[in-house]
C-alpha cells in the first residue's frame, strides 16, 4: 500500500547496507524494555521488533509513554530493564552518539533545530559524521526531496514557522542516511497535504530502500496506511499489536486512543505478537 516516488528516492539513495545480504534482518529489537525518568518505569516490558524495510506505527493516548520509549531507544533515557538490539548489536548501555554512529536516526517530538543557525547550517550539523566533500551533494539531494526548504535555505531557523522547523528537523536526520529511524510525531503542525506527503512518500520510500521505521503518529489513519504493523501503548504497556487494519478494527480501539478504559489491565506481551514472530513459522 505504499506509494513509490522516483523524486523522493533522492533523499534516501545512500541508506548504506540496509537489507544487504548477510546483514541481520532485524533493524531494531526491544526485548522486555522498561524505561522512565527516575527509577520508576513509565513504559513496561516492551518487546517489539522492526525489520529492515518495515514501518511500525506506535500509537496511544497522550501520556501513554510513546516519547519515553523513543527516548530510551535513542539512549537519552536509560533502559531500567530489558535489552535494545540495533541491527543485532546490543546497544542497551551505549551512548546516543554511538547509537547514531550505528545507523539510528531520531526526530524528537519537540523539534531540535538550532535557532542560531540558518537552514543550510542546520543540515550541515546533521552531516557532522560525513566526509566534507559529500555534504554539499547530500544537501542538494535533501532539497530535491524537500523543495519547500529551497527558498528558505539561508533563513535563520528562528524565523521559520513551526511546520518549516519540523521539516528542517526531519531533513537534518536524513542527512546521515539512517538505517533505523525513530520518528516521534513527524507531521505534527504540518498542513494535511504535507503531512500526507511525508508519510506516504518520504517515510515509505525510506522503508522501501531498507530502512526500519518506528513511527509515532497522532494521524492514525495515515500512519496505519503506510505501516506494516501497529502497536497501541496504554499506560506504558503494549496493549494491542497486529496488522494495522486489524488493530484499528479492534473493539474499543477509539476509546484506547482517547485514554479511556485505562483501568483495564494490559494483557502482557504475549497478546502483542511482534512482526518477527509473525513470519517465524
Ligand atoms: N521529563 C519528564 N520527567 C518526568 N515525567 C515525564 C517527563 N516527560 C514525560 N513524563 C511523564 O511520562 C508519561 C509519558 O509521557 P510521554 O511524553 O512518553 O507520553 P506520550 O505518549 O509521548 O504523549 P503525547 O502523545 O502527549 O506526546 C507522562 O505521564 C508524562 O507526564
Ligand atoms: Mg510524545
Amino acid at each position: 500500500m505504499r506509494t513509490r516516488s522516483a523524486d523522493a528516492g533522492l533523499v534516501v539513495t545512500t541508506a548504506e547496507g540496509a537489507g544487504a545480504p548477510g546483514q541481520p534482518a532485524s533493524a531494531l529489537a526491544l526485548v522486555g524494555v522498561s524505561a522512565g525518568y527516575g527509577r520508576i518505569p513509565i513504559v513496561h516490558d516492551v518487546s517489539i521488533e522492526i525489520r529492515r524495510g518495515q514501518i511500525v506505527a506506535l500509537v496511544g493516548s497522550n501520556g501513554s509513554g510513546k516519547s519515553t520509549l523513543m527516548k530510551s531507544v535513542i539512549g537519552l533515557l536509560p533502559a531500567l530493564s530489558g535489552t535494545i538490539l540495533l541491527a543485532g548489536l546490543d546497544v542497551t548501555a551505549a551512548q546516543p552518539e554511538a547509537r547514531v554512529a550505528r545507523g539510528l536516526g531520531y526526530v524528537p517530538q519537540v523539534n531540535d533545530v538550532f535557532n542560531r543557525l540558518d537552514v543550510r547550517e542546520n543540515l550541515e550539523m546533521g552531516a557532522y559524521r560525513m566526509r566534507r566533500g559529500q555534504v554539499a551533494g547530500r544537501i542538494d539531494e535533501i532539497l530535491e526531496a524537500f523543495p519547500t526548504l529551497k527558498p528558505l535555505i539561508r533563513r535563520n531557523a528562528r524565523q521559520l514557522s513551526g511546520g518549516q522547523r519540523k521539516l528542517v528537523a526531519i531533513a537534518r536526520v536524513l542527512m546521515t542516511s539512517p538505517s533505523m529511524l525513530l520518528l516521534d510525531e513527524p507531521t505534527a503542525g504540518l498542513a494535511p497535504q504535507l503531512a500526507e506527503e511525508i508519510l506516504t512518500t518520504q517515510v515509505a520510500v525510506l522503508a522501501e530502500l531498507g530502512c526500519g521505521v518506528l513511527l509515532v503518529e497522532q494521524r492514525v489513519a495515515e500512519a496505519f496506511r503506510v505501516a506494516d504493523h501497529a502497536y497501541v501503548l496504554v499506560n506504558g504497556h503494549i496493549y494491542l499489536g497486529g496488522r494495522p487494519a486489524e488493530v484499528i478494527e479492534t473493539p474499543g480501539f477509539d476509546r484506547l486512543m482517547l485514554g479511556l478504559d485505562l483501568a483495564v489491565p494490559a494483557p502482557g506481551p504475549s497478546a502483542a505478537p511482534g512482526p518477527g514472530q509473525e513470519s517465524a513459522g
